[in-house]
This record gives C-alpha cells, structure tokens and sequence, in this order.
C-alpha cells in the first residue's frame, strides 16, 4: 500500500522525480539608478511558470511587466532575487556560463521591426537560433528554415525576404518562428500583439496559442489585454507597482478577483455580452499610477484604493495563500478564508440610491 504516484503502466515509482518548473523567481527585485533615488520597477517578485503552462502577468503600464521578462531572460540583471531556469539558477552566470542554457528560453518583444536584424533573410533570422546552439547542418538551412516558416503559416518564399519587406503581423510571426526554433523549455511572450493593427491581433494570438498547445512549452505572457490573458493562461498574476498583489488560476480569478486592484482591471475590462456590459459596476480607479521612485508606503495601492484604511496606510501587506489551488493575494482587506470586499462597493455605500449614507462616508 502506497501513495506514491504511479507511471502509465500502474507500476509505483521508485522516487518520484520532482519536475522543477521551467520559470522561477525568487524575490526578484530591480532598481534603476542610485540607491535612495532609485526607480523601483519590481520589488520583490516571486512567481514559477511550470513545465507547459502559461501565466499571464498582467498590469497597468509603467508597473514593472517587462523589467520582470527581461530579467527572467536573463536581458537585465537583478539587482537582487534570483531567477532559475529549469531549476538551475542563472542568476550570476557569466555569458559563457549562460551560453549553452540559453536554448532552453527565448523571448517575444512587442515591436518585432526592432527586434529582427534587417540586412537578415528572415530564412537565416529563423534559423540563427539553431545555428548559435550547433543544431544545425548547413546543408540542411533552407529545409529547416522552410519548415519553421511553414509552422507560423509563412509560404517558402518567405525565407528569401527581408523584414522590412514583410507586414507587422507577418514580422510578429517570424520572431515567434525564431524563439521556438531551438524548442525552447520557456517563451516570454512581452506584449507580443500590441503593436500590431487589431485586424490581425488575434491571429497571432491564435497562433501563439495553438503552438504552445502543440509544443506545451512553458510561457511567461506578459499583457494588458485580460481578453487574451483570458484565452491563452492557465494562471494569472496581476502586478501593481513593481509587486505582485494577486495570482490565482484564469477562472478563478475572472469569477472572484480579491485583490480591489484586480476588481478594479477586471471591472474596466470590456465584456462580450453587452447587457452584461450596462450593468456591471465600473471601478473608476483615481489618480495615476504613483512613481516608481517613491512608492507609497503601506500598501502600495493605498492612495488609489477606495477601501483603504489606516492599517493600509502604514503596514505592508504580504503575498499570502487563500484556500483554494494557487490562491494568493497581498491586501489586508481579504480575510484568511477569502471572503473578499467589493470595491465597486465601498463601506458605507452598498447601494447608490442611499444618499445618506454615501454622505456619511465622504472625507
Ligand atoms: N532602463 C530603465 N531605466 C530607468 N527606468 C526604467 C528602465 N526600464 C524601466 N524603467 C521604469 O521602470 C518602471 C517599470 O517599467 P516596465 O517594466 O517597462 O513596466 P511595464 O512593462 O509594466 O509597462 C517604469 O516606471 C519605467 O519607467
Ligand atoms: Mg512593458
């Protein structure tokens, strides 16, 4: 009698091999400039992608999404946090240390004209990733350019053009076609369709979702768009300011967001059903997203949060588990069990035919 798991074949595994995630970040904090005047664009970030998964982390601009894909890539360093890769920590590595790791990741930008070199055929752009890691035989180039092309729905004579000859749906396509030539464990998707015409926005989306589908490589999304973070995630977690405030599982957190910052992005989220769209509450959200060089204190949202209180004001509020599969939120307001308030509902103004007691909460 046993719990250990089992294989395919109902034998019990002799020790079960823990798969360490293919993303991991540890309190991973970067800060621009010198210390004391510093821009805070992540502040203590701890998040895992695991093997086959997709997170969206998602957030207003200016909160820290792409400082935190870039440094998970390994394109900026950490100031302090570590990041692992496969379960092996990158963090420190030299260039050359990093060298023969880098295969196993790769990033999408969301511009790709600044991403693709131009004087590049985009058959030697798709290809540069296997020739760099030794898996390519030259004599096998056109073929494989060929095929990866053919993968994002690009015909063969694509290979013998050059990005400015191609439209920014199609160069979009040739950057994804690149960072999954060498079949990489991770993809760190930053804003890949936000730059693109909206007519052709969801077709790259599709095609993102339907090659991770296929190849179940692991992906950090990066997006404001929750409409697409809605489509391709399995989890989400949602960054104000430099801090994560809320992760939970896609469904999950659209049924129940918890954090008043998550229900004020939801509630701002345009929805498919447009009598739905009359009368849900919108959470109109005052005042700017704060600088990243003096954030406030307490609770970072404080100053914008139609709930906050005094506690809010002063005590930093933790990345805390809330029952259920990967529920975690860092607001003081959410009690121990879940229960969350509604911040479309401020205390005091349940209903908005009450005069009175809206008066009572004013100041
Ligand atoms: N290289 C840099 N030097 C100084 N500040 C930066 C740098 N990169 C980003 N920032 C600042 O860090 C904050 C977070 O930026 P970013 O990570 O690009 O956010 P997002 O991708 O969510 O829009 C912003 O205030 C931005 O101005
Ligand atoms: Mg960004």
């Amino acid at each position: 009698m046993t719990t250990a798991p089992t294989t395919g074949t109902g034998r019990p595994q002799e020790r079960p091999d823990p798969v360490p995630p293919v993303l991991e970040l540890r309190d991973l904090t970067r800060h621009f400039g010198a210390a004391g005047r510093a821009v805070r664009a992540a502040d203590g970030v701890t998040l895992t992608v695991g093997r086959g998964e997709v997170l969206g982390l998602v957030g207003e601009s200016g909160s820290g999404k792409s400082t935190v894909g870039r440094c998970a890539v390994r394109l900026d360093e950490p100031t302090s946090g570590s990041v692992l890769i496969n379960g092996t920590d990158v963090t420190r590595l030299s260039r050359r240390a990093l060298r023969p790791l880098r295969r196993h990741f790769n990033l999408v930008f969301q511009d790709p004209s600044a991403s693709l070199d131009p004087r590049m055929t985009v058959g030697r752009i798709v290809t540069e990733p296997l020739r760099l890691h030794g898996m390519l035989r030259s004599t096998a180039a056109r073929e494989r350019a060929v095929e990866l092309l053919s993968q994002v729905g690009l015909r063969p004579e694509y290979a013998d053009r050059h990005p400015h000859q191609l439209s920014g749906g199609q160069r979009q396509r040739v950057s994804i076609a690149r960072a999954l030539s060498a079949e990489p464990d991770l993809l760190v998707a930053d804003e890949p369709t936000s730059a693109l015409d909206v007519s052709v926005q969801a077709s790259v989306l599709n095609l993102l979702a339907d090659l991770q589908r296929d190849r179940g490589f692991g992906c950090l999304f990066i997006t404001h768009d929750l409409a697409a973070v809605e489509y391709l995630a399995d989890r989400i977690a949602v960054m104000y300011l430099g801090q994560i405030v809320e992760q939970a599982p896609v469904a999950e957190l659209f049924a129940a967001p918890k954090h008043p910052y998550t229900q004020a992005l939801l509630s701002a989220a345009p929805l498919p059903d447009p009598s739905a769209q009359r009368t849900r509450r919108r959470i109109v959200l005052t005042g700017e997203l704060p600088s990243p060089l003096a954030p406030p204190p307490g609770c970072r949202f404080h100053t914008r949060c139609p709930l906050a209180t005094d506690r809010c004001r002063t005590e930093v509020p933790r990345l805390r588990p809330l029952p259920g599969v990967g529920r975690e939120v860092a607001c003081h307001l959410v009690a121990d069990d879940g229960t969350a308030p509604d911040a479309a509902a401020p205390r005091g103004a349940e209903e908005a035919g009450d005069p009175a007691e809206r008066e009572g909460t004013a100041g």
